[in-house]
């Protein structure tokens, strides 16, 4: 898979691409991650990439034409499957859709920034807006790493025990049960006497009743779906 990400804040990616998981997957070849600065693309003397908006409204609009060489010079190289939009007034980002950007060639992320960016870009260029939370960011960076960070654990190969990805929180629209490790007894607190039980079925019924159980406490919206 190949990701590029046009930002006019490049610095505030490079920390949460380069670490861990990610970075093994990048030196693995199982992904490439490109970013860009849009800023580079401006032909203002000044590099500016925003301006007023007609409207009059407070707050600075990024203008078309940096973005849409940016997106152009990237379209001319190779075919994208999808150029996402990163913004709060997007669709509600959802594992389902990180299941289905994870299998896919080419993405291309726009991270938004000031006011949002001119409407012809999103009528134009755009094939998929993504909100990942109904709060407001102070730029789209942080949203496209969040992008970034849950498709790439979904490609195969990246993450060493593939079953683990698969029975995430949200995979079967069930939030996780409880997890536990050594040791048995801590000030009084102790495991869950079927989990040392051994007995598989036991276990399994006790995690599925437990995630039932939470998911109708925490999130019962899912239920619905
Ligand atoms: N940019 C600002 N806020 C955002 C959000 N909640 N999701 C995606 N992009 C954003």
């Amino acid at each position: 898979m190949r990701i590029d990400i046009l930002t006019v804040l490049p610095e505030l990616l490079v920390g949460p691409l380069g670490h861990s998981i990610i970075n093994r997957a990048k030196e693995k070849k199982l992904v490439e991650i490109y970013i860009h600065n849009i800023r580079d693309f401006s032909k203002d003397k000044h590099k500016r990439v925003d301006d007023y908006a007609y409207s009059g409204e407070a707050g600075m609009v990024m203008t078309i034409e940096p973005i849409a060489l940016a997106i152009e010079s990237l379209t001319k190289q190779r075919d994208y499957d999808e150029i996402i939009y990163t913004s709060p007034d997007g669709e509600s980002y959802k594992q389902k859709i990180a299941n289905t950007l994870s299998i896919q060639q080419n993405l291309i992320i726009l991270c938004g920034h000031y006011k949002g960016i001119d409407q012809r870009i999103r009528d134009n260029y755009i094939t998929k807006e993504i909100s990942i939370g109904d709060y407001v960011l102070t730029g789209g960076e942080l949203a496209a790493a969040v992008i970034c960070d849950s498709i790439i654990r979904l490609i195969p190969g990246v993450i060493s025990d593939e079953t683990s990805a698969l029975t995430d929180c949200f995979q079967d629209n069930l939030l996780s049960p409880p997890i536990y490790t050594r040791p048995e007894v801590y000030n009084d607190w102790k495991v869950p006497e079927v989990l040392l039980s051994g007995n598989t079925k036991e276990i399994d019924k006790w995690r599925f009743e437990q995630s039932l159980e939470r998911t109708k406490k925490l999130r019962p919206d899912l239920l619905d779906e």
